[in-house]
């Protein structure tokens, strides 16, 4: 009977045990679900366009083969991520029809331009390490396909964190002028990748509910803080400033302070206007209509296949 599910529901997340594919959830879980593995799949799909853009004019064979490799892995979270929505009901081609039509979301920090080859190392860096803190919660999150595929997920991640901070070290070892790079990069990616942790807790409609059902394990500002933490002391390893003229240690909070964030820019990214939108979702729209044909013939085969095991 339904209450019999709901305390069956309520006693697996109790007991830190894991929702699988097979068990009753309340619908307001599914949904939650649904979106937020959705969110994050548009997110990996979307986020191989800023790099991308490098990749033909990448520095050397070494940098460019390393960049594939990481637009590729960005490729295959997309995918694994929609296979893990799929588990909840939902129809990875009504999701791909959602975010081309603007109904859903994906991550803020995807719609900055790329406008030197050191954003790619600073995306590695700062995106990807920001990625990494508010994901490697997510392993123990209470759905378990989605907790299960953060794991692969955040080995991959790791190793791009790596070599963006490795191409950093090797820039910052370069010239005058590679130097001035990295340290523009730096300025412009450091507030969006802060603004990628979601809202202040205090304006975050689900962090509550989600961390009741252990679907989040830290709130936004925790996880901020956390990475403003551990990123402080990278920044001096690698000898750049961070842009934010409050950031400083705190012996009392044992953290860092750091400055207000322009929540206006965030509203304004997440609505829809910010500086390459517009560009992400249309080409979004055409990779997917060019590959129409390809659906076709692999639908078209599969029924063939069918019919001669029939
Ligand atoms: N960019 C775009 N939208 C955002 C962002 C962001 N950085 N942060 C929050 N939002 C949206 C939320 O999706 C929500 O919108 P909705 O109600 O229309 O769905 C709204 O702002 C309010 O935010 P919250 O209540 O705080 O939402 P939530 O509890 O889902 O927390 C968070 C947001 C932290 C992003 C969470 O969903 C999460 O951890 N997701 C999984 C990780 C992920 O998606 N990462 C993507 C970027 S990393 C990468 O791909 C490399």
């Amino acid at each position: 009977t339904m209450p019999d599910l709901e305390q069956q529901f309520e006693q697996t997340i109790e007991r830190d045990q894991r929702i699988e594919p097979r068990d009753w959830v309340p619908e307001a879980y599914r949904t939650t679900m649904i979106r937020m593995i959705a969110q994050h799949a548009h997110s990996e799909i979307i986020g191989m366009q800023p790099e991308g853009n490098w990749i033909t004019r990448a520095p050397s064979l070494r940098r460019k083969a390393i960049l594939l490799a990481k637009v590729q892995d960005e490729a295959g979270h997309g995918l694994y991520l929609y296979s893990a929505a799929e588990t909840l009901g939902a129809d990875r081609g009504e999701l791909t029809a959602k975010l081309i039509a603007g109904k859903q979301k994906y991550s803020s920090i995807f719609n900055y331009p790329t406008l030197t080859f050191a954003d790619v190392g600073v995306i590695g860096w700062l995106v990807d390490g920001a990625a990494i803190c508010n994901q490697v919660p997510l392993c123990r999150s209470s759905y378990g396909p989605y907790a299960r595929a953060m794991i692969r997920i955040c080995k991959e991640e790791s190793f791009h964190q790596r070599q963006g901070y490795e191409l950093l070290m090797t820039m910052m070892r370069g010239t005058e002028e590679q130097r001035r790079m990295v340290q523009d990069a730096t300025n412009r990616w450091w507030w969006p990748s802060l603004m990628m942790f979601g809202p202040p807790d205090a304006d975050s409609s689900h962090t509550a509910q989600s961390m009741a059902w252990k679907v989040k394990r830290h709130t936004n500002d925790e996880l901020r803080q956390r990475f403003v933490d551990m990123t402080v002391p990278q920044a001096e390893a690698l000898g750049v400033t961070l842009p934010d003229p409050h950031l400083r240690w705190n012996a009392e909070r044992e953290h860092y302070d750091f400055g207000d964030i322009d929540w206006s820019e965030f509203k304004q990214v997440v609505s829809g206007n910010g500086p390459c939108n517009a560009q992400r979702i249309a080409h979004r729209r055409k990779a997917h209509e060019d590959g129409a044909w390809v659906r076709e013939a692999a639908a078209a085969h599969a029924a063939k296949l069918r019919e001669r095991t029939a």
